[in-house]
């Protein structure tokens, strides 16, 4: 593969992309090829179907691969669920001689420091995103490294996962015939993806509405804070519909994407619909709104749980920047009203990442550019300096990102 390019892959509840793209001058991205292919192998960020998994993993790859004319062979993935936990910890080095200037070295193993943590014999870390340095107490040190001091802290978001489901993504991948070089949190990628960074400094939250996931992380001085992974998404909705109005999934997913919509009463009662019952050999006429409200009643709890993620998050009181919502769940017209209505305390938009003309519109891309412009931008990458460099050892910073200007 021809070193400039990256490729990442989405592994979500309902489809599958992969998505190659370069560096653009000093601090852009160039997406060079897309490939999405509905995938019902994974369910809340586990694989639950490991052969679907490969199989579409393969697909999309081959077709990027076709797209840009060169072989892939590592892959950076995105991940979620709720196996992924993120804690804020801390590191401390003190510098010897005292007052001589800090090296990369140094940065190194404050961040080492901070990844001190016990995390059970059934997690490991994912990745160690540095929040904020300090030199001798001076707060908010983006890059320390050349400055002089005596004593270098850090205060670093630490990622865990369940080894038993990153080693089953690992498996999906490998049985495409390619290897994971990194792992990267979804919510992360999505807020990369919508946010700009200087949205991410004032304090912005980004809320990923998947299929089986609602995804939020919230992003404080320019760097993520807090992340959870909420178990309900668009799938929860169309399940719902195809439930209570007796539906195929098929039909119950066309009625929701045709004539859904989050705020029943901007429907008018006169509107109909027609809906295809199982069963029976010709479609009834039913109340628009009527459906809307059974999208409404899912999508007011979604709004409602995630509303108590960001109440019970120490970051989540004030949030400037706003509060980007995104994921195919979220094209779902009015979602911005309503969670603009249930949590009347933030400021909401619908946002997905831009696209050349050569792509597309589509939703649910937020997590494949953003992983894609982590690994491109965050390229301080930080790898401990002993022997073999597995991607579990190495750390990213999203300093790097913010700061290349
Ligand atoms: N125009 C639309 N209106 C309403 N819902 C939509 C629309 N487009 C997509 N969706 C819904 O978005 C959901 C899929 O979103 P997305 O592609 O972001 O999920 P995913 O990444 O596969 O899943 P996850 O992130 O949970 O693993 C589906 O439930 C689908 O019904
Ligand atoms: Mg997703």
């Amino acid at each position: 593969m021809n070193s400039d390019l990256v490729a990442v892959l989405d592994l979500g509840s309902t489809k599958v992309t992969c998505l190659a793209a370069s560096a653009e001058g000093s601090d852009g991205m160039a997406i060079h090829a897309i490939s999405t292919v509905p995938c019902r192998g994974m369910r809340k960020g586990q694989v639950s179907d490991l052969a679907e998994v490969s199989r579409a993993i393969a697909h999309v790859v081959k077709a990027v691969e076709e797209q840009v004319g060169e072989e892939i062979d590592g892959v950076v993935v995105g991940v979620s669920g709720g196996h992924i936990e993120g804690v804020n910890s801390q590191g401390l080095k003190p510098i010897f001689p005292a007052g001589r200037k800090i090296t990369h070295q140094d940065v190194l193993e404050v961040i080492n420091h901070s990844r001190e943590l016990n995390v059970g014999d059934e997690r490991e870390q994912i990745q160690a995103l540095p929040r904020e340095f300090r030199v001798d107490g001076q707060r908010n040190v983006q890059r320390p490294v050349g400055k002089n001091g005596a004593k270098l802290e850090v205060f670093s978001y630490i990622v865990t996962g369940q080894t038993s489901s990153l080693q089953n993504i690992e498996r999906a991948v490998a049985e495409a015939g390619k290897h994971v070089e990194q792992m990267v949190i979804q919510p992360l990628a999505s807020g990369i993806g919508v946010l700009t960074p200087q949205e991410m400094e004032l304090g912005a939250a980004v809320i990923d509405i998947g299929g089986s996931t609602t995804d939020v992380a919230i992003f404080i001085n320019g760097s993520i804070a807090f992340s959870i992974s909420i178990p309900l998404g668009g799938l929860s909705v169309t399940n719902d519909l195809s439930t209570l109005l007796k539906t195929s999934p098929e039909e119950a997913e066309k009625l929701k994407v045709q004539s859904g919509h989050a705020k029943a009463s901007m429907i008018d009662e006169k509107e109909s619909i027609e809906v295809q019952q199982l069963g029976q050999p010709v479609g009834r006429p039913m109340q628009r709104r009527v459906l809307c409200e059974i999208i409404e009643s899912r999508m007011r709890e979604i709004a409602t749980l995630v509303g108590k993620e960001l109440e019970n998050s120490p970051f989540g009181t004030a949030l400037p920047g706003g509060i980007a919502l995104t994921g195919g769940g979220a094209a779902l017209p009015g979602t911005d009203i309503l969670f603009g209505e249930t949590l009347s305390r933030y400021r909401f938009r619908v946002a997905e990442p831009k696209l050349s003309k050569k792509f597309n519109p589509q939703a649910g891309l937020a997590t494949s550019v953003g992983l894609a412009s982590f690994t491109i931008q965050c390229f301080d990458e930080l790898s401990p300096a002993n022997g073999v460099q597995p991607w579990r050892d190495k750390v990213k910073s999203l300093f790097s990102m913010l700061n290349t200007k």
